[in-house]
């Protein structure tokens, strides 16, 4: 069966750009498009939840420049294809720290939010200005909070309450993709990996087309998912 809910680290723009002598920027960019094909081929591909990281907290360590034309991207294009992904019944949720984006930024992803919030075709989480620790961290001052309030008690804890209060409430990932031949996870989403099925590829992000997803999604396929218990004959 195919896996209902991919995340995909999109990572090797910058490579991508210096391979043909171009700027990291002009990477971002092809990088983008990339997704945009990527989103429409996996929500017809059976997948319900599509998470990609598209800039982590840690990214603001970045030249000014590079920081800044990203941003200018989000910008620009979450407005362009938000259209399109409403129109096919696509819930867009953005899992991110509560400030430190570009005001103008900020507002395009409350309306993006807000205007799809009822859409029931499928859910596209785009992870930007986000931290795998930090929403483990911010979701665990949420729970005392209302411990503190009265509102919740300790012994009602349960992994169920812990994904309601992360930025988003997801099902847990089946099949994480990185690209660009980095082995890591950078700080993406730690609780909702746990027992992801992880897929590596060489191949940098703006080249990563829909012949790569059907092949991450095959060999996802071909993996035998245990959760601890025994192999099925
Ligand atoms: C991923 O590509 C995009 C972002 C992190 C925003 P990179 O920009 O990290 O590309 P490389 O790793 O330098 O090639
Ligand atoms: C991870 O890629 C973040 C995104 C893809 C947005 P990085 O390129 O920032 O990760 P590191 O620095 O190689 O770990
Ligand atoms: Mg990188």
């Amino acid at each position: 069966m195919n896996p209902n809910h991919v995340a995909i680290i999109m990572d090797g723009n910058g490579r991508w750009a210096k391979l043909r002598g171009l700027k990291r920027t002009e990477g971002h960019l092809k990088g983008s498009e990339t997704l945009k094909e990527l989103v429409e081929y996996a929500f017809s591909n059976g997948v319900k939840v599509l998470s990609v990281f598209a800039f982590s907290t840690e990214n603001f360590n970045r030249s000014k420049v590079e920081v800044d034309f990203l941003m200018d991207l989000f910008i620009k294009k979450f407005n362009e294809y938000f259209y399109e992904l409403h129109q096919k019944g696509i819930k867009v949720v953005f899992s991110k720290k509560d400030a430190g984006l570009p005001l103008k930024l900020e507002s395009i992803i409350k309306d993006v939010t807000e205007k799809t919030k009822d859409n029931k075709n499928g859910i596209f989480n785009i992870c930007i200005n986000y931290g795998g620790q930090d929403e483990i961290l911010d979701m665990t001052k949420k729970v005392c909070t209302k411990v503190i309030n009265n509102e919740l008690d300790i012994n009602s804890i349960t992994k169920e309450v812990i994904s309601n209060n992360l930025y988003q409430d997801l099902p847990p990932i089946d099949l994480l993709i990185r690209t660009s031949g980095e082995y890591r996870i950078s700080n993406f989403m730690l609780w909702q990996m746990a027992y992801a099925e992880f897929y590596f590829t060489d191949v940098l992000w703006p080249d990563f087309d829909e012949k790569e997803l059907e092949n991450a999604i095959s060999a996802f396929n071909k993996r035998d998912r245990r959760y601890g218990g025994v192999k099925k004959k």
